[in-house]
């Protein structure tokens, strides 16, 4: 047992321990009212202070059953410890220092700790996010850095290929006008004269029973270009035309018609090719086919404005008559030698036809329906005027032709009734969807030779 004066000489924790064990009574013992939540300096709860032992008569403090002794009570440490209050009846006697110390800790450590915690808590939480949001800032940073320094790096790649290229072309046009003032200036041609002073007119020479060699006439055009293509040498020619010749079996014809033809379209100033086209295998002709194919295949490897579609039989006589196309489709064998020099009827196109690219292409070319000979020419008068053009006549007198003598193929029977239709047809069939297959194109001296399988009828 430890009296109140002895106990105020001892340590807090030898207090403690007395208070417990002992189970003193201390109503004598004194606390401050002022220093209620605490003890001195060094830990004692000092022996000076006044006692007021009201504040503590109302309440007893029972020490629970089996409590263990002090040191292992001690040991888990005093929040483990728990006190079971109830109201008291006895006085104020009963109670302990230690149940006075774990109210005091209740009262004051519990709150300011739980208020401090939370302030803790709450600065970490602030800390953390200052930390993420500089963490954040710092990244996105850095990757802006990054993608500069990639947006640079490209602008400056670029750069480099443009001034490279530019670089290039300057070099390249310098080099170019150094080589120009190296070599000996050629003078540009002028444009050859629409009335060519070289032509001949008129010739009475025009005689279809000669035999030609074609190795001849090869020797004398030498400057015919493979394929047949020639253009005059001291000027510009005022036309580039495609001379179509629908072929089959009449070798013998087109000697002739070569032998003559290409000198008048020399002495025209025309720059030209010529393209034979032949139908392949035995099944019944078909001229507008043909044609149209060879069209569409001379578009591809030659650039002309003028196409003109050539019967194999039929030989100019004036070189007047010009190989030439305008405003109009032109018929150019308006006089032939079988219908003494006159037009048979009004509205033939047949034999010799002149179209600009443009016109044969608005007229969708020829039909890809008459078979036999005969009605693929009228069929082209109707296309003609339902797309209002008109058809332009070469004057009689310089449109003169002979016709080589052989025997007719078998006459088309449906013509006449195919021609009621032809200007409903027009735009539904033609050249624009003409049956063909290419077999071959043969770049012969004197003409390129296209072979077509148009199919059968
Ligand atoms: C034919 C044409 C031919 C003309 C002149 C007409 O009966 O249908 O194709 O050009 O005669 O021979």
């Amino acid at each position: 047992m430890v009296t109140p004066d002895q106990y105020s000489f001892l340590s807090r924790r030898d207090q403690e321990k007395a208070a417990y064990n002992d189970e003193i009574s201390y109503s004598d013992l004194s606390r401050p009212d002022n220093n209620i939540c605490g003890y001195s300096a060094n830990g004692s709860i000092p022996s000076s202070t006044k006692f007021h032992s009201q504040h503590l008569s109302s309440y007893e403090y029972e020490k629970p059953q089996n409590l263990p002794n002090y040191s292992s009570l001690h040991k888990y440490g005093y929040q483990r410890y728990k006190h079971r209050r109830r109201k008291s009846s006895k006085g104020d006697d009963l109670h302990s220092a230690r149940d006075d110390f774990d109210e005091d800790q209740r009262k004051c450590g519990v709150w300011p700790a739980l208020f401090c915690g939370f302030g803790a808590l709450v600065a970490i939480g602030l800390i953390v996010l200052l930390c993420n949001y500089v963490e954040k800032k710092s990244k996105i940073e850095k990757e802006e850095k990054a993608n500069l320094k990639i947006s640079l790096i490209f602008t400056d790649m670029w750069n480099d290929i443009h001034l490279h290229r530019i670089a290039k072309t300057i070099i390249a046009a310098q080099e170019a006008a150094e080589k120009a003032e190296k070599l000996p200036q050629k003078p540009s041609l002028p444009l050859c004269a629409a009335i060519p002073a070289t032509l001949d007119g008129l010739t009475k020479d025009v005689h279809l029973n000669i035999e030609v060699d074609i190795n001849d006439i090869i020797k004398t055009h030498s400057d015919i270009q493979a394929g047949g293509e020639w253009k005059p040498p001291s000027c510009i020619s005022r036309h580039r035309l495609a001379i179509i010749i629908p072929y089959r079996d009449r070798w013998s014809h087109l000697k002739v018609l070569l032998y003559y033809l290409l000198p008048v379209l020399k002495r025209q100033q025309i720059h030209f090719r010529i393209f034979v086209v032949e139908q392949y295998g035995n099944f019944t002709f078909n001229k507008g086919r043909i044609m149209n194919a060879a069209y569409r295949e001379a578009l591809k490897m030659f650039d002309f404005h003028c196409v003109t579609f050539h019967d194999v039989d039929l030989v100019p006589e004036d070189d007047r008559n010009i190989y030439s196309c305008g405003e109009h489709p032109k018929h150019m064998s308006t006089a032939i030698d079988k219908f003494n020099y006159r037009l048979p009827y009004e509205g033939l196109v047949g034999g010799v036809l002149t179209f600009r690219v443009d016109h044969f292409q608005l007229v969708n070319g020829y039909s890809n329906m008459y078979w036999g000979w005969g009605g693929e020419d009228d069929d082209m008068t109707y296309r003609i005027l339902a797309r209002n053009l008109r058809v332009f006549r070469s004057p009689g007198n310089i449109a003169r032709y002979k016709m080589v003598k052989h025997v007719g193929r078998t006459v088309s029977s449906i013509r006449l009734k195919l021609l009621r239709t032809a200007a409903k047809r027009a735009r539904l069939e033609g050249l624009n969807n003409v049956p063909y297959k290419l077999l071959f194109t043969h770049m012969e001296k004197l003409f390129t030779h296209f072979m077509v399988d148009i199919g059968k009828p």
